[in-house]
């Protein structure tokens, strides 16, 4: 029997996901999950309490995602800034990806999801790299959603990557420098085979975009939730998604224009 108050909890939820207009989903939502240290902070615990109850939020926004038809989901899991933290919280996350992925890929088969990762992938730990690499070939032919985890990602560091195989294709007469398009660029991407997102939330109250996906969002809607990651459940995802669908996406025309399109 359900209280009063759980009843409520139950019937928000319900008309936040009932709101949704599933024929303007984003293609693509990607998340920069923040917050997991000050949450940890709250209980009185270390940082990586809050790492490893940030997994429980990462299964429920993926499977929140794959139920609502999203194809594309992107979770900013560790930058290449944040080699700079205490090594014992970098250990800690180094396991908890292995660990993690590795108990996950049963249901990410079972419910027909494709796991991808971007970033600097060869300079991992050898035990991390290798769990992603045998993750991405059990679940390569799933079809349902994509789930990309930026590892050792940090956009500066894809642009200069990008860079350098241009100018190497570039010298090596592949393409001239003069004809040089945006398709060109962004084939040279990790990203190269996903489209853009259209959405990008960041938790925990912080306004930044951390040197994630920086060519690849130029034209998302970013919402800014306040929830820190480890209580960011599916009904604070279906807000977002609630505050993206009011939104009136421009690129670049007028109001008018929008409305006639
Ligand atoms: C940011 O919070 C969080 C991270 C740097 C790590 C996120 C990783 C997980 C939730 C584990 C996910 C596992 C998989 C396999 C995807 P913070 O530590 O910067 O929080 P703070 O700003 O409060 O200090």
């Amino acid at each position: 029997m359900l209280n009063f108050a759980a009843f409520l909890a139950l019937s928000t939820m319900d008309s936040a996901f009932n709101l949704i207009d599933k024929n303007k989903l984003p293609k693509h939502i990607a998340i920069i999950m923040d917050g997991n240290g000050r949450w940890a902070q709250r209980y009185g615990k270390p940082r990586v309490f809050g790492h490893r109850n940030g997994v429980k939020s990462v299964r429920e926004v993926t499977e929140a995602s794959a139920e609502l038809g999203i194809k594309y989901l992107t979770l900013y899991a560790f930058s290449k800034e944040n080699w700079k933290r205490p090594i014992m919280e970098v250990n800690t996350l180094m396991k908890l990806f292995v660990i993690t992925v590795s108990k996950e890929l049963s249901t990410l088969n079972k419910n027909n999801i494709r796991l991808k990762a971007i970033g600097d992938l060869s300079s991992l730990p050898k035990e991390t790299h290798q769990a992603l690499l045998d993750a991405m070939e059990s679940t390569k032919n799933n079809d349902r959603m994509t789930l990309v985890l930026a590892l050792n990602y940090s956009s500066r560091w894809e642009l200069t990557e990008m860079a350098k195989i241009l100018s190497k294709d570039v010298s090596q007469g592949l393409l001239s420098s003069e004809d040089i398009t945006e398709s060109d660029i962004e084939e040279r991407l990790c990203t190269s085979t996903f489209p853009d997102p259209e959405l990008m939330i960041r938790t925990s109250g912080e306004h930044r975009i951390s040197n994630f996906l920086l060519w690849q969002l130029s034209y998302a809607e970013l919402v800014f939730s306040d929830t820190l990651w480890p209580d960011f459940k599916k009904e604070d995802l279906y807000e977002c998604i609630l505050d993206f669908q009011r939104r009136e996406r421009r690129f670049g025309m007028t109001g008018e224009q929008v409305v006639k399109s």
